[in-house]
C-alpha cells in the first residue's frame, strides 16, 4: 500500500509502478536518507514535536535498517517507488507508531533534495581526493624524467624542443583547475533544504539551523521553493566532471599516439594494455581509448540534465527524479577514469632516447637559429626569412640543420659563426627558455615547486572537509 493510500481507491498499475520508480538509482543514497531522517527526528524531539522515546525508537530502527543495507540483508520491496518509501515503510513495520511520526513536518520533496545534496558532497569529496592522487603521480613522473627532452608540437608538427616534465606538468595544471571546479560544486551542494517540506515550509516549529548543523551543511537554503527544486549543484558537478573527462581524454589521445610504433615515446605496462584475439603481436592502449570514449556519456549527462531542468516550473515536479542517474554515472566514470590514468602513468616506461632523438628532428631548432641572428643584429623578420630559406635548402638536400657546415650557414648569412653549433642541441634549446612558465630546466624546477605547493594546499582542503565531518564516504 502506498504512503498516500488514504486518498486513493486503487493502486497504480504494475506498469506505472515500474515506470515511476527510482528505487534502483536511489539505493546509492540509502545511507544519506537514513542520516537525514535521524537528524530530522532528533530536531523534532528537541523542538518537542515528538517525544524522546519516539526519537530513540526511530534512531535505533533506522540504524538497524542501515546495518541491514550495509550487509546486503535489507529486503527491498519492489512496490516501493523510492528509497524514502522503502526505508520509512520498513521502519513503520519494525517500530510501529513512532515510525509513523517520522514524516512530521517533512515531505519527500525536501527529503530527496537533502539526500541528493549529501550524496553530491560525498561524490565530490571522493573525486577531489582522487584528483589529488592523480596529480601526485603526475608530479612523480615529471620528477623521475626530469631533463628528458622531447619535441613540442603545434598542429601535430614538430615545433620546439620541450622538457617531457614540462609537457606533463601542463596536465597537472589542467587537473588543478578541475579540482577547483569540483570544490566549487562541493560548495554549491553544501546547503540544507531540509525543513522546506513540500514547498512552503511548515507550521511545526522546525529548527532548520539545527538540522543544518547535524548534517554538516554550511547553511540552510533561504527559500523553501528554491530549496526543493534546485538541482544547479548537480549541473556544477556534471560540468566539473565533463571538463575533467575532456582533460583526461586529451592526455589519453597523447598516450595513444606516444605508444604507436611511429612515435615509440612510451610503452604502457601490460596491466594497462590488451592484446588481440587474432594478431599475436598486438599491444593495444584500450584503457586510454575507453576513457576517451567515455567522455561522451558524461557530456551526455550534462546535456541531459540541462534539458530536463529547462521547463520545470516551481516547485517540485516529478521530472526532477531524472536528475540523479546521470550525476551518479558521471561520478563513477570520472572516478574510474582518474584511477586508470593514475595507474597508466605510474607504470609506463618512458623512452628518453627516442624522445631525445625526435626532439631535434623536423627543424625544431629553427626558431633558435633565427633568434641567434636576431641577437646579432639581424632584424627578426629578416632572420626568420633567412632561416626559412635554410630549411628549404636542407629539405632539398635531405639534411637537418645540424648537418650543415659552417660554410653553408655563412652562405645564408655572414652573421653565423662556429658557436651556431651550440644552438642546435635540443637540450640547450630547451634549457635556454628561462622565462617564468617556460620549458627551461630552471623554470621547470620553479614550476615543480609551485605545483607541490598547490598540491599541498589542495590536500589540506580535502583534509579540512573530512575533519569537519558529515560527509558520508
Ligand atoms: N522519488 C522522488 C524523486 O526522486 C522523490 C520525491 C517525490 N515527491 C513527489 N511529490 N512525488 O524525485
Amino acid at each position: 500500500m502506498a504512503l498516500w493510500s488514504g486518498r486513493f481507491e486503487q493502486s497504480v498499475s504494475e506498469f506505472t509502478q515500474r515506470f515511476g520508480a527510482s528505487l534502483e538509482v536511489d539505493k546509492k543514497m540509502a545511507r544519506q536518507d537514513i542520516q537525514g531522517s535521524i537528524a530530522h527526528a532528533r530536531m523534532l524531539a528537541e523542538q518537542g514535536v515528538i517525544t524522546w522515546t519516539d526519537f530513540e525508537h526511530i534512531e535505533v530502527g533506522l540504524l538497524e535498517i542501515e546495518n541491514q543495507i550495509r550487509q546486503g540483508r535489507f529486503k527491498y520491496d519492489i512496490n516501493d517507488e523510492d528509497i524514502h518509501m522503502s526505508v520509512e515503510g520498513e521502519l513503520i513495520e519494525d517500530i510501529g507508531a513512532a515510525g509513523q511520526r517520522l514524516h512530521t513536518g517533512r515531505s519527500r520533496n525536501d527529503q530527496v533534495a537533502t539526500d541528493i545534496r549529501l550524496l553530491a558532497k560525498s561524490m565530490l569529496l571522493t573525486l577531489m581526493a582522487e584528483n589529488y592522487s592523480l596529480r601526485k603521480v603526475i608530479i612523480r613522473s615529471a620528477r623521475k624524467n626530469f631533463g628528458t627532452v622531447m619535441p613540442g608540437y603545434t598542429h601535430m608538427q614538430h615545433a620546439q624542443p620541450v622538457l617531457f616534465s614540462h609537457h606533463l606538468l601542463a596536465y597537472f595544471w589542467m587537473f588543478t583547475r578541475d579540482f577547483k571546479r569540483l570544490n566549487d560544486a562541493y560548495q554549491a551542494a553544501d546547503a540544507n533544504p531540509l525543513g522546506s517540506a513540500a514547498l512552503a515550509g511548515t507550521t511545526y516549529p522546525l529548527d532548520r539551523f539545527r538540522t543544518t548543523e547535524l548534517l554538516g551543511f554550511d547553511h540552510p537554503i533561504p527559500n523553501s521553493m528554491d530549496a526543493v527544486s534546485d538541482r544547479d549543484y548537480l549541473l556544477d558537478l556534471l560540468y566539473a566532471c565533463s571538463v575533467s573527462m575532456m582533460h583526461l581524454s586529451r592526455l589519453c589521445e597523447e598516450i595513444i599516439t606516444w605508444s604507436t610504433t611511429e612515435f615509440g615515446f612510451i610503452t604502457l605496462s601490460d596491466e594497462y594494455s590488451t592484446g588481440s584475439s587474432i594478431m599475436p603481436q598486438k599491444k593495444n592502449p584500450d584503457f586510454a581509448e575507453l576513457t576517451r570514449g567515455k567522455v561522451g556519456r558524461v557530456y551526455g549527462s550534462l546535456m541531459g540534465l540541462l534539458t530536463t531542468m529547462k521547463g520545470i516550473p516551481l516547485a517540485y515536479n516529478k521530472d526532477l527524479q531524472e536528475c540523479k542517474e546521470g550525476a551518479i554515472d558521471a561520478f563513477d566514470t570520472l572516478r574510474d577514469a582518474m584511477i586508470c590514468m593514475e595507474g597508466m602513468i605510474d607504470t609506463w616506461t618512458v623512452h628518453e632516447d627516442v624522445m631525445h632523438e625526435e626532439a631535434s628532428m623536423g627543424f625544431t631548432a629553427a626558431t633558435d637559429v633565427a633568434d641567434y641572428l636576431a641577437k646579432r643584429g639581424v632584424p627578426f623578420r629578416k632572420a626568420h626569412e633567412i632561416v626559412g630559406e635554410l630549411v628549404l635548402y636542407c629539405e632539398k638536400k635531405h639534411k637537418g640543420l645540424e648537418d650543415l657546415t659552417l660554410k653553408e650557414f655563412r652562405k645564408a648569412s655572414p652573421y653565423f659563426s662556429e658557436d651556431i653549433v651550440g644552438e642546435l642541441d635540443p637540450e640547450a634549446i630547451a634549457r635556454a627558455r628561462t622565462t617564468y612558465g617556460g620549458t627551461g630546466h630552471d623554470a621547470v624546477r620553479v614550476q615543480l615547486k609551485e605545483a607541490n605547493t598547490q598540491l599541498r594546499r589542495d590536500r589540506n582542503r580535502v583534509k579540512a572537509i573530512r575533519e569537519r565531518g558529515g560527509v558520508i564516504e
